[in-house]
């Protein structure tokens, strides 16, 4: 275990919401344990509200756990603060669901990618490696794209300026949060391509949160299963698919098998 660039040991996380009688708590991680390798890529999967999110927040240090540990290359870091907690941003980059959510509309390509770079002091919009990042994920050629604005960019590409910009600053570890849910069918293979090249190419652990059962299947070596804030199951992803052991990872790959079915029907 001692290769795993990333620990999580049975974090727990309760919301409380509403007032008066509306009052409730939520368990959104309950009791979770997950490792992910020095450059694994691990899909997180699992429906709407079952904590996974939370858990990739967590994992960044944008949400404290109630109780738990986290490490990173053994490093203890859940209790850590603030500022103690600045080199290790560097090392880890958590990634969007909504491009439209993480590029600012009036920012050119070239300063939003260059931001973690500025950021840490080590680099600005005309580095090389901002040119690299965007060559990397596929915007090529980089000119082409550097001087524009997320507005004339398609889906597609800008959720690739978004993976451009996790990735400059040479993170070892990305936590990307529904990578794929904002781009249609064709465009979610090609991302996953990306993410898989970049892991080829610089060893970056990727920890790829989605409630796309295929999108898991297609991305991940590990694939991990979340319920109602509890993980329930956790493998590697081929006996996973092939042999589920959780009562609710079976009925997840069955919905999905019937939603094919259907859709080959039609
Ligand atoms: N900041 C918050 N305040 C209150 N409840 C929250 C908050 N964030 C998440 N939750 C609740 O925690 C549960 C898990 O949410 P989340 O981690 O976003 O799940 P997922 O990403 O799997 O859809 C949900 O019930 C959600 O409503
Ligand atoms: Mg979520």
């Amino acid at each position: 275990m001692t290769d795993a660039i990333l620990q999580i040991r049975d974090a727990s996380k309760t919301f409380r919401t509403g007032t008066g009688s509306r009052r409730r708590r939520v368990a959104a991680l309950d009791d979770v344990s997950l490792a992910v390798g020095e450059g694994e890529i691990v899909a997180l999967v699992g429906e709407s509200g079952s904590g996974k999110s939370t858990l990739g927040r967590a994992v960044v240090g944008l949400e404290r756990l109630d109780s738990g540990e986290l490490l990173f290359d053994g490093v203890e870091y859940a209790r850590l603060r603030e500022r103690q907690l600045r080199h290790l941003r560097r090392n880890m980059h958590l990634v969007l669901q909504d491009p439209y959510q993480s590029l600012h509309p009036g920012m050119r390509v070239a300063s939003a990618v260059a931001e973690p770079l500025q950021i840490a002091g080590t680099g600005r919009a005309s580095s090389p490696r901002v040119y690299e990042a965007l060559e990397e994920v596929g915007l090529t050629p980089a000119s082409d794209f550097l001087q524009r604005y997320p507005h004339q960019l398609s889906g597609g590409q800008r959720q690739r300026v978004v993976l451009a910009r996790a990735l400059v600053g040479r993170p070892r570890l990305v936590v990307a949060d529904e990578p794929t849910s904002m781009v249609d069918a064709t465009l979610r293979g090609s991302i996953v391509q990306v993410i898989r090249d970049l892991r080829d190419r610089h060893g970056i652990a990727f920890l790829v949160i989605t409630h796309d059962l295929d999108m898991a299947g297609a991305v991940g070596e590990q694939v991990a299963v979340m319920q109602q804030g509890r993980l329930v199951e956790c493998g590697r992803t081929a006996e996973v698919f092939q042999s589920p052991s959780d009562p609710y990872t079976k009925m997840l790959l069955h919905a999905a098998a019937e939603v094919g079915r259907l859709e080959t029907a039609g």
